[in-house]
């Protein structure tokens, strides 16, 4: 297996779910294995994005009533139709997703086993077993975790087994101040362990695409949304200065994606949108560390 990443969050809603799928069918369309895993585990969203309705769920590993091979789903046969005659010579991987069972009987006993040290041991030695059941099994080449904002639990695990860390925040306040501390107070302890972390800004406020129109003196679209992007330089500069992290990407909002009924991997539905290419240049880099 060449990486494990962890797309993590102080605050809900910064695009960990979006960036970790579209990411993932990227890297599938690279040619490599990836698996991707909801462990989103309060508030799980892949089950939905992808319209499955499991038998097994990542929950049913953990707690032994089921193999891993049983509640990992093959969905490469969903993102066949985008496979384009330009692309059939390069070989696509596979895509696997494991989902999180969103009942709440099953999050609460989840949580509730956490509160009896034997059984979380257990449920801690599974997950880590993760990565060996993958790297045998399947040859994957990538596993990709959706993880919970914050840090409980489950996201700290996650963030554990993981080589690549990618936090990703959306820039208003209190998301710039929760970062900043989970960056200085958790993220450096990963690093010294050799992990990789980046910061990745997504959906940064007032970088927004098509850019916001409000001028205060004449109009002009193109000067405003220089001075909008340069606003948000400024911000991303002054938060470099205050955490010790390199960013690894800046995407902005779009309103398109952002409005969409069910942003469905906008990657493979729009080939040519920004979003795209960005999320490919994110990818090499990924490749590259
Ligand atoms: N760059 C972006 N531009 C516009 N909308 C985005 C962008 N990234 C994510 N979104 C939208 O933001 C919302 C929250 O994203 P989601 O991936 O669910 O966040 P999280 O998993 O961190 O809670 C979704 O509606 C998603 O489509
Ligand atoms: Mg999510």
């Amino acid at each position: 297996m060449k990486k494990c990443i962890a797309f993590h969050s102080y605050k809900g809603g910064t695009g960990k779910s979006t960036i970790s799928s579209n990411i993932s069918v990227l890297l599938v369309k690279r040619g490599y294995n990836v698996l991707l895993i909801d462990m989103d585990v309060y508030a799980p969203t892949l089950q939905t994005y992808f319209n499955q309705n499991p038998n097994y769920w990542i929950n049913n590993y953990l707690f032994n009533t089921a193999d891993f091979e049983n509640v990992i789903y093959d969905l490469t046969h969903r993102i066949r139709k985008f496979h384009s005659t330009k692309d059939s010579q390069n070989q696509w991987g596979k895509l696997f997703v494991s989902f999180s069972n969103s009942s709440k009987e099953e999050i609460t006993k989840l949580d509730g086993a956490l509160r009896n040290q034997a059984s979380k041991l257990e449920l801690l030695r599974k997950f880590i077993l993760i990565k060996e059941e993958m790297a045998y099994q399947n040859s994957i080449d990538y596993i990709i975790i959706d993880t919970s904002p914050g840090i409980r639990y489950w996201s700290i695990n996650s963030l554990v087994i993981a080589d690549l860390i990618l936090l990703s925040l959306k820039m208003d306040s209190i998301d710039i101040e929760g970062t900043k501390k989970m960056a200085n107070e958790i993220y450096s302890a990963f690093t010294k362990i050799g992990t990789k972390c980046y910061l990745l800004f997504n959906r940064a406020a007032g970088y927004c695409y098509p850019p916001n129109l409000v001028q205060e003196t004449s109009y002009s679209p193109a000067a405003n949304y220089e001075l909008i992007i340069n606003e948000q330089l400024n911000i991303t500069d002054k938060f470099k200065r205050d955490v010790d992290m390199e960013i690894i990407g800046n995407i902005p909002c779009y309103c398109d994606i952002q409005f969409d009924n069910k942003e469905f991997l906008t990657v493979l539905k729009h080939p040519y949108h920004p979003f795209t290419h960005l999320l490919n240049d994110l990818v090499d880099k990924i490749e590259r560390i």
